[in-house]
């Protein structure tokens, strides 16, 4: 079936097939060859898992609280994006007529990353298998997951946002193609298992979204210990305030206000909660959902 915007072409990339814009292909080895430093602090994640919480997370702890600077700076210019020509062109080729401000993602990518001072901080979407393969054994490294349900709802608002798919496409349509691995970047659980696997590395750090939510504190301990960073409790308690989702809505890297005027639940920093899946499936698709979820466990081992 033809959705009208969606990127296209595709190609299916890596040991597991994921896809990705046809671009990518071309760009696969640049990245794969990217030199990695061992300051270097990456960020990887599959697209709507809470990848810019974690990213203003670690780069605070990294950066002795530096509150000014985050809040002047956007995350998305403090990190590079690595891939994001790929998915550029491609948006703004969906977008031609976008009036979704800050529409760029990030200044530089992986063209611009040899050229950037120590210490770099980088954003990934990218599987682990398609990037550098000493990235581990170099620099750290972040991944962060999230229920994979509330992923996928969070993914196809994105989707109409970034004008991937008309806002026709509803969310059950959306769903369909997510089973059966037809969404950029799938498949998600190959992705979070590569990671997964990598969780003992003493240079990973692997998280969940729902345990940032449930105990934001706890993670930012543990994070400080991963990075070696001492904070006194009125700082760590500043840290979790700023980190708060009705502070950090405000500092999006993409402000959409036109659409968010048709509808509150196109924008970047959409709800911020956990669970709130349930009411976008009917009780088909809950059951299916339950099946992925089987699938999910089994794949991640989670
Ligand atoms: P929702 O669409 O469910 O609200 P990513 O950065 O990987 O694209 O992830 C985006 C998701 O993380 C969005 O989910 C966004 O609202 C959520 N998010 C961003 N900052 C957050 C915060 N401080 N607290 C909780 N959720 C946050």
């Amino acid at each position: 079936k033809y959705y009208k915007g969606y990127i296209r072409p595709f190609v299916r990339i890596g040991p597991h097939g994921y896809l990705w814009p046809a671009g990518y292909g071309d760009h696969a080895a640049d990245i794969y060859n990217l030199d990695v430093r061992p300051d270097d602090i990456w960020v990887t994640s599959y697209s709507r898992s809470g990848t810019t919480w974690l990213q203003e997370l670690v780069w605070l702890v990294q950066n002795n609280l530096d509150f000014d600077t985050a809040s002047a700076i956007p995350v998305s210019t403090r990190y590079a994006f690595i891939e994001y020509p790929t998915l550029a062109s491609e948006v703004r080729k969906s977008t031609p007529n976008s009036n979704i401000k800050g529409q760029r993602a990030t200044e530089d990518d992986y063209t611009t990353l040899p050229n950037l001072p120590s210490p770099r901080y980088v954003k990934s979407h990218s599987p682990l298998s398609l990037l550098p393969p000493n990235l581990l054994d170099t620099a750290k490294v972040f991944h962060i997951a999230r229920d994979p349900r509330d992923v996928v709802v969070s993914y196809h608002f994105m989707h109409i946002m970034f004008r991937y798919f008309d806002r026709s496409v509803q969310f059950k349509e959306f769903w369909e193609l997510f089973q059966k691995n037809l969404i950029l970047h799938a498949p998600l659980e190959e992705q979070v298992r590569e990671a997964w696997e990598q969780r003992d590395h003493p240079n990973m750090m692997f998280l969940l979204y729902e345990e940032m939510k449930k105990d934001l504190p706890a993670v930012i301990d543990r994070v400080c210990t991963f990075l070696g960073k001492e904070y006194t409790k009125e700082q760590k308690d500043k840290l979790n305030d700023y980190l708060q989702f009705d502070n950090m809505k405000n500092k999006s890297p993409f402000v959409s206000s036109e659409d968010e005027k048709k509808d509150s639940e196109l924008k970047f920093m959409r709800k911020g909660k956990s669970g709130g899946w349930v009411q976008y499936f009917d009780d088909q698709m809950k059951k299916e959902a339950e099946e992925y979820m089987k699938k999910y466990l089994m794949c991640t081992k989670l």
